[in-house]
């Protein structure tokens, strides 16, 4: 349907109909009208499978949705840094969504992972905007390329299920712009999502479904979105206020009560009807363009599906520890302990739950290659240790020369709708561990979580691999990685602090009532611990791999730019191992002087490659002035300081194994308003404004007569550096009392006037 037809349409609609479509039918459907022919428009959960609802709706992944694949979550999707993978996730969603008629499916989940302990971190990406970015971006480029819309979810910095319906995250521009906003800008600049969902939150005391200035400015009017806004699940506040802002959907449905509103507040003055009419269009926009793009020979074949979960599988696990014991050899004595080994924690609770059809534990895969001894070790139910099953995993252990315990994080610890207390492991899985440590030289342990845990055990075992909650082919992947038939690829989205206490939100998350203070700004993640240089367990960006990658030959096409231009930087990368495998290369940039404080390293590309033995590859980065750049919030926009920039490539963000410098010119000059409480170093700053100014500094900090002309030279030598402070320090003002006359208010405020005239 054209513009003009929607237009058209809504010119035929009554108030109260056009009321209508600005909520939901029903839980998951927006309203049809018979009447002119306008359908109703399924949307489901989402993000990592199809949760699609026939009779008993909820939006916690209580009641049943029709069977359907479950893909690894977003934790893992973001662990496989592979575009072009989560890209044919999408393709696959989409075309289930076709089989179903689901016009949008309601993700990517992308909020930045500001605590490790955060419920929903399963579903979300990273800790890294430019990750949480792209890779949404991807996964919303494939779902769309199928004809189906997506829903980018939730914005706005939706960090935390505590009070997650009333509580405000304050946060200071800047970090908004840099860490929490930057995350959609990637996504919806890149990929142009047919949705967004506006979150529960407030966003620094306004309700994220109110807030014109992103809903509206930054979104439509900065970014370019094009499609509908709607409310995550009962989101809506003022309905009124909420449709002036920009959200135009209430989902679900308010059996009418909000529709009221909308027609009261258009009949008493309060509500241009064009706010409602331009809502129905974006709505209508999507309902017609899902119905024109429909694909009615759409068949979805759940094996062949299930396959495309496994091949994802392979490239989401992070190999964390290898001191030589991986891969394994068949013909080793192996046991595999541990419940998740028989039954995998593939998925987190809550909205995204899927209803699958068919699992692959380890034990399932493992049965094609060769004879495994089991034991369940410990019941994920409880957190206590049962001593049978204990008992009985140590004699399976004993009896075997490598075993393999499965463990990691039980659904009732790690879920929507509440945050974790702590990154511990439940006490008798870690029993279990130290138990089968004693009596086994050659433990590995795979982890199924969706979020950082501490490690007390870590050096005691020989080999950990994370397999994230990666999907209901879980147990295949991990199988074929234990046994080298797949090589480990991928790398870590997020930190895995020492502890829980060592992270920077610690002290104020989840906040004191219904506020919670961003203070840590931008130094989320890894953006904190390496500015602090502090011990973490693995950095940002680290995953080992069977082979080896030599880095070599980095090269910028130019070693000094303005920031309107753009920098070209390639890198060698080789395989010096013996096997086939994928290496995330990744460029980091490093500010190396500069007045507004930043994060050591921010990452700024990365690519995924694949390499055969002794083969080597050219990756090539294109960076821009926003690779250089903070934001800026005296001119409200990205701003780069001129000087010199470290170009860094790394294998985590704590292995840079290549570094070039650029200098980098700014083209654009920040104002300054000086006053008579402007401090000489603030002159000093700009080199134009302290030549106009020398002349006026007539200091005189030394009038004493008495002293020994030796003692008065002793007494300057000893007192240049704290002479310099003081003059760097002192305002305008001071020099009133510190020239012994020869500064006038006149001349100060003569000189003011200059350099506010610069
Ligand atoms: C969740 C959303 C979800 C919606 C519908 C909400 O509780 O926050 O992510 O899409 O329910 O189930």
């Amino acid at each position: 349907m054209t513009s003009l037809e929607i237009k058209n349409l809504i010119s035929q609609m009554t108030l109260e109909e056009k009321a209508s479509l600005c909520s939901g039918y029903d839980f998951w459907h927006t309203e049809k009208i018979d009447r002119l022919g306008i359908p109703a428009s399924m949307v489901s959960d989402g993000p990592h499978g199809l949760r699609k609802q026939d009779d008993k709706a909820d939006h916690l992944g209580v009641n049943e949705s029709i069977k359907a694949v479950c893909f690894p979550a977003g934790c893992g999707t973001a662990a496989s840094f592979n575009r072009d993978l989560i890209n044919m996730m999408g393709r696959t969603l989409a075309n289930e969504c076709q089989a179903e008629g689901v016009s949008v499916l309601l993700g990517p989940a992308m909020n930045i992972k500001r605590s490790p302990v955060c419920g929903r971190n399963f579903e979300y990406y990273s800790e890294d905007p430019l990750v949480a970015g792209e890779m949404a971006g991807s996964l919303i480029a494939g779902v769309q390329a199928g004809g189906v819309g997506t829903s980018a979810k939730h914005f706005l910095a939706n960090n935390q299920e505590h009070r997650r319906m009333t509580c405000s995250s304050n946060i200071d521009e800047r970090t908004l712009r840099e860490i929490y906003l930057a995350a959609f800008e990637g996504a919806v600049v890149k990929s142009k999502p047919w949705t967004i969902m506006a979150s529960y939150n407030k966003v620094n005391g306004v309700h994220a479904t109110e807030c014109k200035e992103y809903l509206t400015d930054v979104l439509r009017g900065e970014w370019g979105f094009d499609g509908y806004v709607m409310s995550d699940w009962g989101a809506v506040n003022d309905r009124v206020a909420e449709l002036k802002a920009g959200m135009d959907l209430e989902m679900p449905t308010s059996n009418g009560e909000n529709d009221k509103l909308i027609v009261e507040a258009v009949k008493n003055g309060n509500l241009d009807e064009s706010v409602v009419d331009t809502a129905v269009e974006r709505i209508l926009n999507i309902v017609y363009k899902f119905e024109e793009g429909k694909n009615p020979n759409a068949v979805w074949d759940l094996d062949a599906d299930h396959e495309v979960a496994h091949e994802i599988a392979k490239e989401t696990m992070v190999l964390l520890k290898n001191d030589g014991i991986l891969p394994l050899s068949s013909d080793k004595k192996i046991a595999f302990v541990g419940q998740y080994a028989s039954k995998p924690r593939f998925q987190g609770g809550g909205s995204s739950h899927i209803n699958c059809r068919k699992v692959t534990s380890a034990m399932d895969a493992v049965a094609n290659i060769c004879d495994v001894a089991y034991a369940q070790g410990f019941n994920d139910k409880v957190d206590a240790t049962d001593e049978a099953m204990l008992k009985e995993a140590i004699e399976v252990a004993k009896n075997s020369d490598v075993t393999v315990i499965f463990a990691g994080l039980p659904d009732v610890i790690e879920s929507e709708s509440f945050d974790r207390p702590d990154m511990k492991m439940p006490k008798n899985q870690l029993e279990l561990i130290d138990k089968v440590c004693e009596v086994q030289k050659n433990v590995i342990v795979v982890l199924h979580n969706g979020s950082p845990i501490e490690m007390p055990w870590l050096s005691k075992v020989n080999g950990v691999l994370e397999a994230y909650l990666s999907g209901e082919a879980s147990g295949a992947a991990v199988v074929d990685i234990l046994f080298g038939k797949v090589n480990p690829s991928g790398k870590l989205p997020e930190t895995f602090p020492l502890k829980y206490e060592d992270n920077p939100s610690y002290i104020s998350f989840p906040g004191e009532g219904n506020e919670v203070n961003y203070a840590e700004g931008v130094f989320v993640g890894y953006r904190y611990y390496d500015k602090k240089n502090m011990d973490v367990l693995f950095p940002f960006g680290f995953g080992l791999s069977y082979t080896e990658f030599e880095y070599s030959n980095l090269k910028l096409n130019k070693t000094s730019m303005k920031d309107t231009d753009e920098v070209i930087v390639t890198v060698d990368v080789k395989n010096i191992g013996a096997v086939a495998g994928k290496e995330v290369v990744q460029l980091y940039v490093n500010d190396v002087e500069s007045k507004v404080l930043r994060p050591i390293n921010e990452l700024r590309g990365f690519e995924k490659i694949d390499l055969m033995p002794g083969e080597t590859k050219t990756v090539e980065f294109k960076l821009n002035k926003r690779a250089f750049a903070y934001y800026n919030t005296k001119i409200h926009d990205w701003h780069v300081e001129s000087g010199d920039f470290n170009i860094r490539i790394g294998k985590s963000s704590r292995d840079i194994v290549l570094e070039e410098k650029i200098y980098v010119e700014s083209t654009v000059r920040i104002p300054v308003k000086y006053s008579l409480d402007s401090a000489v170093m603030d002159i000093q700053e700009d080199p134009v404004a302290y030549e106009i100014a020398k002349p006026y500094f007539k200091l005189d900090f030394f009038t004493d007569t008495n002293s020994s002309s030796e003692d008065s030279a002793t007494a300057e030598a000893m007192s240049k550096e704290m002479m310099d402070a003081m003059i760097r320090y002192l305002p305008l003002r001071g020099m009133l009392n510190f020239s012994n006359g020869k500064t006038t208010l006149a001349d100060l405020n003569e000189l003011v006037d200059k350099l506010n005239n610069i």
